[in-house]
């Protein structure tokens, strides 16, 4: 009798979690002792100490950018079982301050979806995950991507709805329906969804809801006009000091002339929105957001009036050379967005500076270097009416990489040699400086107030060199930084 009380009382508990749509903790379970288990075997030489990669394994988007009981959270796209792509979970991390982050146990595993990109909110008390499913099937497309949602009242263990998808693909769309950023605007909820019209154009389709599970069609906020790309991924929308931005990441735009194509970019587009008429009306056209080799996907959050982004610190269609050692992928630095006149700043967040170990201020004459171990940060000062060259390699070779500052052409650029360039045009707005900060495969340069940024991985070996080559001297202040993600 009493075995069969504990089994009914089994099934009950089945029963609910299937209701619930819980995911198996005892599978999240086993996926964790796997992570640790091949955590200790990845060879650290390019791991990163203060930016977020995942434990083991793949990533890529920041994910779920937000702030619950008064911790940031912070996901992405993860697959723990390669350091390549696959069927998507959702990795986790948290802050206290958007610089010391620890990782959480998975929070989505894939079941009859792929768990793609999307965001997150809280409603009273509970983190709600809104995700794109994306299910492969047998119709001609080959696949389905719909709406999710998953729920949370710890911030750690989440439980999808049993009555997902709460947005369908709309009827006559392609496909191509993903990646929905969901914030809340008076008595309803909003989301912004990327897609793909019918004849290859991206677009972002905006939604409202009164409770997060039924949603209406608004309208769209925007459409490529055929330069603008075939998709529009990753879009994220929001006021900035009385303006609105729209953030996306579009594939397949037109290069400028003269310059290089390249599959997939990330910018913005800033206008005016009002919450009546639903009409984003552009007031200033796409720009790019970060000029680097290595930044895709951004997505931000809002705290206390301050709005924070943080972008994939990878690109598709390129080798990531740390695959070869247990992982593949990061997340750039948290970044303060601000609006000034027709564009934004990225400044690195303010508590940045508390990683900061000891300084030193020299004066780098031509042709003087100055080491690092892996990590460092410089403030590099230089006349701008000359060149500024710096170079930067490994203590121990590896890849070289230069920064250039061309006085006659006012461009900046980051050169990693073979004719791997980016660069832009700057005008700085105050400080005349580079801050650049130097992780063991990445390397952010901030120009002047944050107008000109760059991301690009870069794998020296060994720690920094870096290398004054510019005809005059520069002042630079230096820092070692300390970590801020374990190891
Ligand atoms: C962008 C993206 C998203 C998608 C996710 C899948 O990098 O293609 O549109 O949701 O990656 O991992």
């Amino acid at each position: 009798m009493a075995s069969l009380r504990l089994l009914l009382l089994l099934s009950l508990v089945a029963f609910i979690n299937a209701k619930l749509g819980r995911q198996s903790e005892s599978a999240i379970d086993e996926l964790e002792r796997y992570i640790q288990e091949k955590k200790a075997e990845i060879n650290q030489r390019y791991r990163l100490h203060y930016h977020v990669s995942a434990p083991v394994g793949w990533i890529n988007d920041p994910n779920g950018f937000s702030v619950y009981k008064g911790e940031y959270h912070l996901f992405y796209q993860f697959y723990p079982y390669d350091t390549v792509w696959g069927p998507m979970h959702w990795g986790h991390v948290v802050s206290p301050d958007l610089v010391n982050w620890q990782w959480l146990r998975t929070a989505l595993l894939p079941e009859e979806e792929y768990c793609f990109s999307g965001s997150a909110v809280v409603d009273n008390d509970t983190l709600v995950l809104m995700y794109t499913a994306h299910i492969e099937d047998e119709d001609e497309d080959g696949f389905d991507q719909t709406q999710y949602l998953a729920f949370s009242d710890d911030g750690e263990r989440f439980t999808k709805y049993e009555g997902n998808p709460v947005i369908p693909r709309p009827e006559n769309g392609s496909p191509h329906f993903r990646d929905p950023k969901t914030w809340k605007h008076g008595d309803y909820w909003y989301t912004v969804i990327g897609a793909r019209t019918i004849d290859d154009r991206g677009t972002v389709l905006l939604y409202r809801s009164p409770d997060l599970f039924d949603w209406e069609f608004l309208t769209d906020l925007g459409e490529s006009d055929g330069t603008m790309g075939f998709m529009w991924e990753c879009p994220d929308f929001f006021e900035l000091a009385g303006k609105y931005v729209l953030l996306l990441s579009p594939e397949g735009v037109e290069p400028p002339p003269g310059g290089i194509y390249r599959s997939h970019i990330t910018g913005y587009i800033i206008g005016s929105f009002n919450y009546t008429t639903y009409e984003f009306i552009p007031e200033v056209e796409f720009q790019e957001l970060d000029y680097g080799h290595d930044f895709y996907a951004a997505q931000t959050t809002e705290r206390d009036g301050k709005r924070y982004v943080v972008g994939w610190f990878n690109m598709w269609g390129v080798d990531h050379p740390e695959n070869v050692d247990g992982w593949a992928g990061a997340l750039t630095l948290i970044r303060e967005l601000q609006l000034y006149g027709n564009r934004l700043l990225m400044k690195p967040v303010d508590d940045q500076v508390t990683l900061r170990q000891g300084s030193t201020n020299v004066t780098l004459q031509t042709n003087y270097g100055l080491s690092f171990d892996a990590t460092g940060e410089m403030i590099v000062e230089g006349d701008l009416v000359q060149d500024i060259v710096l170079e930067l390699t490994g203590n121990a070779g590896g890849q070289q990489v230069w920064l250039r500052w061309n006085s006659v052409t006012k461009i900046v650029s980051v050169d990693r040699g073979n004719g791997d360039v980016r660069q832009v045009d700057w005008t700085p707005i105050g400080s005349t400086s580079w801050r650049i900060f130097l992780d063991a495969s990445t390397l952010e340069l901030f120009c002047g107030e944050g107008e000109v940024v760059f991301s690009s991985r870069v794998y020296p070996d060994g720690g920094w060199l870096v290398f004054n080559r510019s005809v005059q001297p520069l002042q630079v202040t230096a820092f070692l930084l300390s970590r801020s993600i374990p190891v």
